[in-house]
C-alpha cells in the first residue's frame, strides 16, 4: 500500500516522541508521560507500521526486540582493540601506578577522572550514521561476539543519536543487571520453581548471550557507556570527562559519580567515599577507574600487553571468609619450580567453592606463618587464584610445627635447589617427570596448540609408559601405541590422533605460546609474531629488537631470547618443524622480504572516494607494507580520506608520522618503488 505523507510525518513525530520519552525513561530516569500515555504512542506506532510497513525503519522503538532467534553468534574483529586493566589492590598500588605515570611524565602534574568500575559485561557499540549497526561482546579485546539483536533489546541503548552524531563511531561500555531487578528475576523465578540465579554479573553476562533476542529482552539490563573507539567523520573531544558528557549529549547512559581531580589523595578520598557508599547503588561495582583525563597523555604512556598505563582498577578488596588448612602440598611447575598450595576445607567465597589457596614460596608460608591445621582468611578477587590473606592466630593449636619445603623433589626425588636471590625452590633434575607433564598439558591446552581428547590424565599416563619424552613425540605416535593402554578405545584413539593431526595447522602465535616461554602468555605471543612472522625470525631476534615490540618489555625480551637460545630447545623445535609444525605466521609474511612497500606502516583514516578502507589495506599489504588501526610512532603514513579522524590526525601530528592525501596515495600506489626508496 502506498505510504500517504501525513502516515509518514506521524509515523516519524510517533518515533522521535517515543524516542525521546523512552531515553527520559532509562536513561535519565525522569519520565514525564505515565507508562499509559508511552504504551498509547506505541500502539498508535505500531497499527501505522502494521498498514505501511515501508514506514519501519531499524531504528524504530517498535523494533527492539526483532531479530530472529540465532543458532550461534558470529566472530566480529573489533576496529580498536577493547584493553583490559592493570589493578590496584590498596593505597600503596594506587599510588605506585601514580607515581610511575607521573615519572613517564617527567614530573609533569596530571589530571585524572574516577569513574566507579561497574561490574557486568564489556560490549562494543557501533553507530554509522548516529543508528546503531552492531553491537558485540569484548571477547579476547580483538574479536568478540555479534550479538547486536540482543543488545538493541537494552533500553538504554540509543537505537538512534540524539544531535549529531559522527559518521561512524565505537562506544564502549558495561552491560549490567540492577540488583533490585536481579531480585525481582530471582523471586519470579522462585515462585516458578526454577533454580535461582547467582549474582547480577553472570545473570547479565548470561542474558546478552541468549541465542533468543526476546529472552534478552525479559530481562531489565541497563548500560553504562564509558569510553569511545574509532570514531571517523567527527572529532573526539580531548579529555575522558569530556567524552563522557559528550556520550551523555549523544543519548548514552553515563555514570554520574565521576570525579576529575589532579591528587592522589582525593583519588583515595573518592576511593573511600564509594567503598563505604556502594551498598547504596542498585548495581554492583568492583572499585574505581582512574584514568588520565588528557586524551594526549594515552598514546605516549603506552599499553603494556592489553594494559594501557594511562588508567587503572583500584579495586574493591576482596571477598573474604575464614576456613582451615587441611594440608600444604607442593607439586612441580613447567620450569621445574615447585609451587607449593594449602589444601582448605571447602568453603564458598564469592559464588564459587574454594579448596586450594596458592602459597607462592617457602618465604610467603613463614612470612604469613602459615601451618597445617591453622584457621586461615582466605580471598578470592574477581578470577584471581585464592589466596591466604592471614592466619587467625588466636585459634592456633601450640602443637603445629612450621612448614618446610621438602629436600627432594615429590614427583622424581632428585634433589632441590634454592637459587641465592630467588624465591623458588626447583628440581634439579632437567628431564623431571612433572616437568614434562605441566609441560605436556599446557602445550595441548586450549589457548595454545588445543588438542582435544588428550586430557590430563591421558597425558600422565602417556608420559609414564614413556610413548612421549616431549611435546614433538606427541606427533610419532600411533594408533597401535594408543590402542593398547587401558581404557582407551580405538574410537578415542582414533579422535586423539586426528585431533593431533589438526594442531599442525594452528598458527604459529598458538605454538610461540604453547612452548612454554616463561613470561609469554598467549597476547604477548601474539604480539610477537605479529613483529617476527616466523620462527627463524623470532629466534634470531635480540633482546633489543624484541624489546622494540610495543607491549612486550625486557623482562620478556631476556625470557624469549634465553629459552630460544637454549640448544634442547632449538633441538625440540627443529622436531616440530619436522613433524610439519607451522613456523610462518598466517599471512604469507610479505613485509619482511624486498616488496617494494617492505618495512612501511601505513594508516588509515576518513573515507576514500577511490575504494573503500579494507581494499586499500589489502593493496598496501600486497605491496609488502603494514596496515594498522591505530597511529604510533612506527606508522610511516596516515592516508585521509575525506573527514578523517580527528584524533588520528593528532596523533600523527605528534609522532611525526606524514600525512597523505588520497591523490598522494594512489600516486604511491602507482610508483610505490620510488616513494618507498626516499
Ligand atoms: S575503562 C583502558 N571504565 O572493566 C580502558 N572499564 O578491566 C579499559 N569496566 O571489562 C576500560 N567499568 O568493561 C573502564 N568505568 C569503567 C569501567 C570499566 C567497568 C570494565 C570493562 C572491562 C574491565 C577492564
Amino acid at each position: 500500500m502506498a505510504v500517504d505523507s501525513e502516515a509518514r510525518r506521524r509515523a516519524e513525530w510517533l518515533r522521535e516522541e517515543l524516542s525521546r520519552h523512552n531515553y527520559r525513561y532509562y536513561v535519565l530516569d525522569d519520565p514525564s508521560i505515565s507508562d499509559v500515555e508511552y504504551d498509547a504512542l506505541i500502539r498508535e506506532l505500531r497499527a501505522l507500521e502494521g498498514r505501511y510497513p515501508d514506514l519501519v525503519t531499524p531504528d524504530s522503538p517498535t523494533q527492539r526486540v526483532g531479530a530472529p532467534p540465532t543458532a550461534g553468534f558470529a566472530q566480529v574483529a573489533h576496529g580498536a582493540p577493547l584493553f583490559s586493566l592493570a589493578n590496584a589492590f590498596d593505597q600503596v598500588e594506587f599510588q605506585a601506578w601514580y607515581d610511575r605515570v607521573k615519572r613517564l611524565l617527567e614530573g609533569r602534574d596530571f589530571e585524572m577522572t574516577c569513574e566507579l568500575k561497574i561490574d557486568g559485561l564489556a560490549v562494543s557499540l557501533t553507530y554509522q550514521d548516529g543508528v546503531l549497526v552492531r553491537g558485540a561482546t569484548r571477547g579476547d579485546g580483538t574479536r568478540g561476539e555479534d550479538v547486536t539483536g540482543n543488545l538493541r533489546t537494552v533500553r538504554s541503548i540509543p537505537l538512534r543519536l540524539l544531535g549529531r552524531a559522527p559518521g561512524s563511531m565505537e562506544v564502549r561500555g558495561e552491560v549490567f543487571l540492577g540488583r533490585s531487578a536481579f531480585q525481582r528475576l530471582n523471586a519470579q523465578r522462585e515462585e516458578q520453581g526454577l533454580p535461582l540465579y547467582a549474582n547480577p554479573r553472570n545473570t547479565a553476562a548470561g542474558s546478552v548471550r541468549q541465542l533468543d533476542p526476546a529472552a534478552t529482552a525479559q530481562r531489565p539490563l541497563d548500560i553504562f557507556v564509558y569510553g569511545v573507539g574509532d570514531v571517523e567523520g567527527g572529532a573526539l573531544p580531548p579529555t575522558q570527562r569530556e567524552t563522557l558528557e559528550w556520550l551523555a549529549a549523544l543519548g548514552f547512559h553515563t555514570n554520574p559519580h565521576t570525579r576529575l581531580t589532579p591528587a592522589p589523595d582525593d583519588v583515595v578520598r573518592y576511593y573511600a567515599d564509594w567503598l563505604e557508599g556502594r551498598e547504596d547503588l542498585d548495581y554492583e561495582t568492583d572499585g574505581v577507574v582512574v584514568k588520565a583525563d588528557q586524551r594526549a597523555l594515552w598514546e605516549p604512556l603506552g599499553v603494556v600487553g592489553r594494559e594501557p598505563r594511562w588508567a587503572v582498577a583500584y579495586k574493591w578488596p576482596a571477598h573474604q571468609v575464614v576456613t582451615r588448612v587441611e594440608a600444604i602440598e607442593v607439586n612441580v611447575g613447567r620450569t621445574g619450580k615447585l609451587n607449593p598450595y594449602a589444601v582448605l576445607e571447602p568453603v564458598q567465597v564469592g559464588g564459587a567453592t574454594v579448596k586450594h589457596a596458592t602459597l607462592h614460596n617457602e618465604d610467603y608460608i613463614r612470612t604469613k606463618d602459615i601451618r597445617i591445621g591453622d584457621w586461615v582468611v582466605v580471598e578470592r578477587a574477581g578470577e584471581v587464584i585464592p589466596q591466604v590473606v592471614r592466619v587467625v592466630m588466636d585459634r592456633r593449636r601450640t602443637d603445629t610445627p612450621s612448614f618446610h619445603m621438602p629436600a627432594s623433589c615429590p614427583e622424581c626425588k632428585s634433589p632441590v635447589v634454592r637459587a641465592p636471590e630467588e624465591a623458588a625452590h626447583v628440581c634439579t633434575n632437567a628431564s623431571c617427570p612433572a616437568k614434562l607433564l605441566e609441560g605436556v598439558q599446557h602445550f595441548v591446552s586450549r589457548g595454545a596448540l588445543d588438542i582435544e581428547g588428550l586430557g590430563a590424565q591421558w597425558v600422565r599416563i602417556l608420559r609414564d609408559t614413556r610413548l612421549i619424552c616431549d611435546v614433538a613425540s606427541l606427533y610419532s605416535l600411533r594408533l597401535e601405541d594408543l590402542v593398547q593402554l587401558d581404557r582407551m578405545g580405538e574410537v578415542l584413539a582414533k579422535k586423539i590422533l586426528t585431533n593431533i593431526q589438526g594442531s599442525r595447522e594452528r598458527p604459529l602465535a598458538r605454538l610461540v605460546f604453547g612452548l612454554g616461554i616463561p613470561h609469554v602468555g598467549s597476547e604477548v605471543a601474539e604480539l610477537l609474531v605479529a613483529h617476527f612472522p616466523t620462527m627463524q625470525r623470532l629466534m634470531e631476534a635480540s633482546e633489543e629488537e624484541i624489546t622494540q615490540v610495543p607491549g612486550v618489555g625486557p623482562v620478556i625480551a631476556a625470557s624469549v631470547v634465553a629459552f630460544l637460545g637454549d640448544p634442547a630447545n632449538q633441538e625440540l623445535l627443529e622436531k616440530l618443524r619436522c613433524a610439519g609444525l607451522r613456523m610462518e605466521a598466517d599471512a604469507p609474511a610479505a613485509h619482511v622480504q624486498g616488496l617494494p612497500l617492505s618495512g612501511l606502516t601505513f594508516c588509515f583514516t576518513g573515507t576514500m572516494a577511490s575504494m573503500p578502507r579494507s581494499q586499500a589495506e589489502e593493496q598496501v599489504k600486497a605491496l609488502g607494507a603494514t596496515a594498522t588501526d591505530s597511529v604510533t610512532r612506527k606508522t610511516t603514513y596516515l592516508v585521509t580520506g575525506a573527514e578523517p579522524g580527528a584524533s588520528k590526525v593528532r596523533q600523527a601530528e605528534r609522532a611525526g608520522t606524514q600525512s597523505l592525501t588520497e591523490e598522494q596515495f594512489l600516486e604511491l600506489l602507482e610508483s610505490p618503488a620510488t616513494v618507498a626508496a626516499q
